[in-house]
């Protein structure tokens, strides 16, 4: 009987101390790097502008600063989305992109998805602002590392600079 207390308690401590850890753990910033760079002006643009916002959030999140700042995040999530993403989108439709409608579905997936985390920060979910950091995240790994690249080589060939 002792034995199973103690043992508990070992793992419920064990449990405990995982816990505060990871409440500790800071986030990183991301740090810019060479690769990033696809030496396009409008999309290289685009692309510090994001990974300035995720940074900003980031900041805000390790100050637990966050909530109380999001309408601000929120204000650079829709200027980045009406702005940036839109240019690239005009610029696609005005060179002929073969596969713009594939690219603007994923735009507007990610303009939706924005919205509903506005919509979700209206009525006060204490997690939005770690979900909108795994999300915005998410979004620079896969679409602007990955997905965007296609449309480098299309842009190069048509001598975008
Ligand atoms: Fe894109």
């Amino acid at each position: 009987m002792i034995f199973v207390i103690v043992s508990t308690l070992s793992s419920l401590t064990f449990v405990c101390k995982e816990f505060v850890g990871k409440m500790e753990r800071k986030l990183k910033n991301i740090k810019w790097q060479p690769e990033y760079e696809f030496h396009i002006k409008v999309i290289d643009e685009s692309h510090r502008k994001l990974v300035d916002l995720i940074n900003r959030l980031t900041e805000m999140i390790n100050r637990q600063a966050c909530p109380e700042n999001m309408s601000e995040i929120f204000f650079s999530l829709i200027h980045y989305a009406e702005h940036y993403l839109i240019r690239e989108e005009i610029l696609l439709r005005d060179l002929g992109y073969p596969q713009l409608d594939q690219h603007k579905e994923k735009h507007h997936f990610f303009i939706e998805k924005i919205k509903s985390f506005r919509e979700k920060f209206s009525s006060e979910n204490p997690d939005i602002c770690r979900d909108l950091y795994d999300f915005l995240s998410e979004w620079f790994q896969n679409h602007v590392l990955k997905y965007d690249k296609e449309i480098i080589t299309f842009l190069k060939k048509k001598g975008i600079s």
